[in-house]
């Protein structure tokens, strides 16, 4: 999938919906199918407003395409997003003890975590206090990471019950730390990129609830109103004496983009900071794979096979392909089917392969649970490969339990 901007619209283009959350933009054209011949239609989704559109270059006529736009038949999304992380630098150290010794902490980290975000913005206002009780939650996030960075990380994304708007500053701060520690930021700067991943929505406790929880696309003037949440989360935060630079920028610059497109001051390339980059990404992850009242959660390799089509638009070069480097191109906590026909749960990554992580079987290939899951290590079976994700409807079991279980640590 490609985002391009409505004047690339050719016939013959193949128009794909990828869900909203941020798409709450409502310059996005979002209506599914191929543009037919008459360019009068190009015409009228122009006068209509809309500025972007992303296009499927597989489903669409090759000749609609521009060369360098166009995709052989046999490379699938993961195939690309594979190769691409392949060819980046990640040098996580390896896990040192099972994911399922970590859950437990995981647990309690996220809970603990909620409960203060939940507060916070509850109360509706933001001061020094907060930021000094807040910095042992992401100490512990951090030591967490350490331990076995796979439990926090998939555990984070599988507690779907709780409102979004708590959980996704949580999830943020997680994956934030986690790819700033990837992308190899010294140790006593680290943490403040976990502070900012916290703190980077508190805006948004200035913005009328219902615009803030509408369960439909905004109107132009309350997407105006929406986007000035995260001016007004830096105008709050740099209130407080001695708040760090980077839970400023963080805050200010999440929404640029790389091209310039972005708000609230269409800053681009290298004018957006370390913070701002990074979490343009997660932000946009943890929206898109998150359940919201208005639309389901959309699979991670889905959306990062968007995402990846963002990437020199509104992603600096390089920063998308370290982020699914950081998370496999299956993030753990998914549910696969594999090609002999069983059923696992991914349970770690493989830093050399990203389509072949490690998983634990949980049916045979006759639909039947095996008695004690079993791991296997899916780069060691030249047999066995995913073949397709399965979405929460398609199986009965909780992933966390199963994780639980898991005491196998993945080999280097
Ligand atoms: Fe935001
Ligand atoms: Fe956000």
């Amino acid at each position: 999938m490609k985002k391009v901007n409505i004047t690339d619209l050719k016939p013959g283009m193949y128009v794909v919906n990828p869900g909203d959350s941020w798409l709450m933009n409502p310059f996005l054209y979002t209506h599914e199918g191929k543009i037919e011949k008459e360019t009068s239609i190009i015409e009228n989704i122009l006068d209509s407003g809309f500025l972007e559109v992303f296009i499927d270059l597989k489903r669409s006529d090759p000749d609609s395409l521009p060369p360098d736009w166009r995709v052989s038949d046999d490379t699938s999304t993961e195939d690309i997003l594979n190769r691409q992380s392949e060819e980046e630098k990640w040098n996580t150290p390896l896990p040192t003890v099972p994911i399922g010794e970590e859950m437990a902490e995981a647990n309690k980290i996220c809970s603990e975590t909620l409960d203060f975000v939940r507060g916070m913005i509850d109360g509706n206002h933001v001061e020094g206090e907060h930021v000094e009780i807040a910095q042992p939650f992401v100490e512990r996030m951090l030591n967490s990471l350490q331990r076995n960075s796979n439990a926090l990380l998939g555990l984070c994304k599988l507690r779907m019950s709780d409102n979004y708007t708590y959980t996704h500053c949580v999830n943020v701060a997680v994956f934030t730390l986690s790819f700033a520690r990837g992308l190899g930021v010294p140790e006593d700067k680290l943490q403040l990129y976990g502070l900012a991943g916290l703190f980077h929505d508190i805006g948004k406790t200035m913005v009328p609830q219902e615009i803030l929880n509408a369960p439909r696309k905004l109107t132009n003037l309350e997407f105006e109103v929406m986007k000035t949440h995260s001016s007004r989360g830096y105008e709050q935060l740099s209130k407080i004496p001695g708040i760090f630079q980077e839970i400023l920028d963080g805050t200010y610059q999440h929404h640029e983009k790389y091209n310039g497109l972005g708000y609230p001051l269409n800053l681009k390339s290298d004018e957006i900071s370390m913070a701002g980059k990074l979490m343009a990404v997660v932000d946009i992850y943890d929206a898109l794979t998150s359940q919201r009242v208005y639309k389901p959660a959309m699979p991670a390799v889905k959306v990062l096979g968007i995402m990846y089509g963002m990437r020199e638009q509104d992603f600096h070069p390089g920063v998308v392909e370290s982020f699914i480097r950081m998370l496999g191109v299956y993030p753990v906590g998914t549910v696969v089917k594999l090609t002999d026909g069983s059923m696992a749960v991914v349970s770690g990554i493989n830093n050399n392969s990203g389509t072949k992580p490690q998983v634990v079987l949980i049916k045979d290939p006759k639909g039947k649970f095996v008695p004690r899951p079993v791991v296997i290590e899916l780069e060691k079976e030249a047999n066995l490969a995913i073949d397709t994700c399965l979405l929460p409807n398609q199986y009965n079991f909780k992933v966390d339990e199963i994780l639980k279980n898991v005491q196998e640590i993945p080999p280097v």
